[in-house]
Formats: structure tokens, C-alpha cells, sequence
């Protein structure tokens, strides 16, 4: 009788090949994962560091320590309560992606999963309509194409966090799980524009940038910060279920460089644009 290590039962050839691209596909999309989690942890740290101080503090003004923030506006009650809402609830709604992620969370706690789902879907949803409020109704942007761009960011949060939630009430769980990895790469968007400009900026000192958010390189950078991570994902969606090894592999490598990427913005970031306010 064969067993699980018994070498006999062991794939050979290409069903071997496939596994060990199957485990390299696995391995780097956890280390892209590893890196954006230490990421946005750094991002939440800073929200709570600023804005829940000030906030908890009464010093509402003080949100606007950080330049170019319209957060706090004499006599504005309504914007800045709805700013309140939109920066404090961006905790929940990025640590609720992140632990929808974890794996042991989902096999050791489903209660817990689908519960942190519930609250990440409702709250990307109130997240998305305030920030549109909050950039059209208040209205606060850099530039109007700045304003578009994110905007469509928070188009895209609507459609991917309905589309999960219906096929999760639907039970088709393998669409869901897509929808879902779609919603929180979505919801990351702003968190990925800092990170891409945080890379971008250092490394050609600020070509094609502007401080209204529209020179060439800054509405590429806008669009690229949910692009780009998108099509990345569907790349990798397309090879875990591809029986072609090198399909897994180049995708592998494209998720390792994302790796490096996203590592070189989130010390960029941390450095340059949140350290001043984490402490
Ligand atoms: C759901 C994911 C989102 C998260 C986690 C998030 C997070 C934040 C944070 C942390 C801030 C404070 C700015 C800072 O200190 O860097 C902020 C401000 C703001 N957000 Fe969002 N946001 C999200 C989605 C959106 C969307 C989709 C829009 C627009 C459609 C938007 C519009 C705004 C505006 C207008 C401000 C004020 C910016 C300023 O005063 O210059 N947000 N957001």
C-alpha cells in the first residue's frame, strides 16, 4: 500500500513539474502578501497615530498638521464629521482585508471570517460613497483629474464589493473568493498610490509630478495604483488555474518583482511620508 511519502506515490514528470510551479505560484504571492501586510500596517499605525490622536484629543484642526489635507474647516460640522468617518473607518476597512487574507484565520475561525467579511464589505462601501462625498459634495481635490481618478477607484470598490457579496449569498464561493480578492485590492488603491509615488518620486526625483496630483506622471500613477494591481491578479488567478508550469512560473516572477515593488514603496513611504506622523 502507498502512503502520502512513499516516493512511488509521488507525481513524476509533468505532474511534478506543475506542483513544484503550483508551490512556487503559492510561495510568492505569500511574500507579496508578507510585504503589503507590514505595509498597511505601517498606513493604519499612522491613521491611528494622527488622526485617532487628534480626533480622540478634540483637536480637530490638528488633522491638518499634514500637508496638503482639507480634513478640518472652521464651521464645516457635517465634512468634518463625514472626514472623521472616512479616515477612522479606513482602520477597519484595511485591517478587515488583511485578516480576510490570513489563511489560519479562515480554516481555524470561519465565524470570525465571515463576520470580518460582513464588516470589510459594509465598511468599503460606506468608505467609497464618503469618499466620493467627500471629493465632489465638500468638495476637496488637487486637481479635477485627480478627483476622476479616484473616484473611479471608488466606482470600482462599489461594483467588486457587491459582486462579492452577491455571489457569497449566492454560495458560489469560487466567484466570490475572485470578487473578494478584486474588492480588497481595490480598497488598497489609495494605499498603493502612496506606495507607487513613494517609489516613483525618490527614483526619478519627481519627474512629470505636480503638488495638484496632475503632471503625466501622476495620472499615470493615480490609474496604475488600481490597474495595475488588478491585472496583476488576474494574471494570477489565470495561472493557479492553468495546467501550464511555465505560465505559473512567469507569473511567479512578475509577483516576485510586484514583491520588491511594493517592499521599495512601503520603506519610501514610511520614511518619507508617514514617519512624521506614527510617533
Ligand atoms: C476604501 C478605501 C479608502 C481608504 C482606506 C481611504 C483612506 C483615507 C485616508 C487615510 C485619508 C486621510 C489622508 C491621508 O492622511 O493620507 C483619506 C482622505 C480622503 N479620502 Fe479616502 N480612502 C479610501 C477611499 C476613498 C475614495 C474611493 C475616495 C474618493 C472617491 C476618497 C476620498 C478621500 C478624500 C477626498 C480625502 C481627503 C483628502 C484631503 O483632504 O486632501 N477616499 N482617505
Amino acid at each position: 500500500m502507498m502512503t502520502l511519502n512513499d516516493p512511488k506515490a509521488r507525481p513524476v514528470g509533468d505532474g511534478a513539474a506543475r506542483l513544484a510551479a503550483d508551490r512556487m505560484l503559492r510561495r510568492a504571492a505569500q511574500a507579496w502578501f508578507c510585504v503589503a501586510a507590514i505595509g498597511q500596517a505601517a498606513f493604519i499605525w499612522m491613521i491611528i497615530a494622527h488622526y485617532g490622536r487628534k480626533t480622540l484629543a478634540g483637536d480637530l484642526a490638528g488633522w491638518n498638521d499634514k500637508p496638503i489635507i482639507k480634513g478640518y474647516v472652521a464651521g464645516d460640522a457635517l465634512g468634518n464629521f463625514l472626514f472623521a468617518v472616512h479616515v477612522l473607518l479606513a482602520v477597519v476597512v484595511t485591517l478587515g482585508g488583511l485578516m480576510q487574507l490570513v489563511p489560519a484565520i479562515r480554516a481555524k475561525a470561519p465565524a470570525l471570517h465571515r463576520w470580518t467579511g460582513r464588516v470589510f464589505f459594509v465598511t468599503a462601501f460606506v468608505m467609497a460613497l464618503g469618499g466620493l462625498w467627500l471629493t465632489w459634495g465638500r468638495p476637496t481635490y488637487l486637481s479635477l483629474i485627480s478627483a476622476i481618478l479616484v473616484s473611479l477607484n471608488g466606482v470600482l470598490i462599489l461594483v467588486f464589493a457587491v459582486q462579492a457579496w452577491r455571489m457569497a449569498v449566492a454560495r458560489r464561493f469560487d466567484a466570490h473568493r475572485r470578487w473578494a480578492l478584486r474588492a480588497y485590492l481595490a480598497v488598497n488603491g489609495v494605499w498603493f498610490l502612496r506606495v507607487a509615488l513613494m517609489v516613483w518620486a525618490p527614483l526619478t526625483r519627481g519627474w512629470g509630478m505636480d503638488r495638484t496630483l496632475s503632471g503625466p506622471a501622476d495620472i499615470a500613477l493615480q490609474l496604475c495604483a488600481y490597474v495595475l494591481p488588478l491585472l496583476v491578479l488576474e494574471a494570477y488567478l489565470r495561472a493557479q488555474d492553468s495546467a501550464n508550469p511555465n505560465a505559473k512560473r512567469a507569473v511567479a516572477g512578475l509577483l516576485i518583482g510586484s514583491t520588491a515593488l511594493t517592499g521599495l514603496g512601503v520603506v519610501g513611504a514610511v520614511l518619507i511620508l508617514w514617519r512624521p506622523y506614527m510617533l
